[in-house]
């Protein structure tokens, strides 16, 4: 699924995103940076260990929810790993949603200040973090289509979502603001 902002193009397939050739893959990581399970164990194991041993010299503090650092891709073919901190669904009422959407919006800053002009997503906090995929859907969405309305970058934003539903509640929510 296609839609355009401006001349920014935001594109929803379903796929594993480190297969991905774009300049920055997001990873939905945790705050210690330590590699994980579900996409952050797939992009470590995709990418080798230079992605860790990047992090760790370069943010041996981690990063705090809501914000987002780069590191290396190594052998990935992306230029950068963009590692976001999502919040952990709690039932709504403890500042899930703007933790969330700053994810989008920081790491969307750090990858046009880095010069990169194809950005790929995953489903941040929707696996282990628990946050309800209609819910968070709409968050992430709203989130990126503002920044590319008001920054005209990156070129191209591209949601990869690893599952048939999830991809299904991006697709259904992105419907619904486009109307
Ligand atoms: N490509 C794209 N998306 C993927 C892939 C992949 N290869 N593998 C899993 N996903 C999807 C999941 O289906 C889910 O929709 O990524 C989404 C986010 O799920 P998680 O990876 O569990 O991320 P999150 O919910 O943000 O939890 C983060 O999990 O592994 C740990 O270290 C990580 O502690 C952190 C926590």
């Amino acid at each position: 699924m296609l839609v355009h902002a401006g001349k920014c193009r935001l594109l929803l397939v379903q796929g594993d995103i480190t297969q991905q050739h774009v300049d920055a893959i997001v990873n939905a990581a945790n705050s210690r940076l330590a590699g994980g399970g579900g996409v952050d164990g797939a992009i470590h194991a995709a990418g080798g260990p230079d992605i860790l041993e990047d992090t760790r010299r370069k943010y041996p503090n981690g990063c705090p929810v809501g914000d987002a650092v780069a590191s290396s891709a190594g052998r990935l073919s992306a230029g950068y790993v963009i590692h976001t901190v999502g919040p952990v669904w709690q039932g709504g009422q403890s500042g899930e949603a703007e933790a969330l959407a700053s994810c989008f919006r920081k790491s969307l800053q750090v990858a046009v200040d880095l010069g990169c002009k194809s950005v790929a997503f995953p489903a941040i906090s929707t696996g282990a973090y628990g946050y309800p995929r209609d819910l968070a859907a709409n968050v992430s969405l709203k989130a990126v289509l503002d920044f590319l309305k008001w920054h005209r970058q990156p070129d191209e934003v591209r949601f990869v979502l690893f599952e048939e539903g999830v991809f299904g509640a991006f697709a259904h929510s992105l419907e619904l603001l486009m109307k």
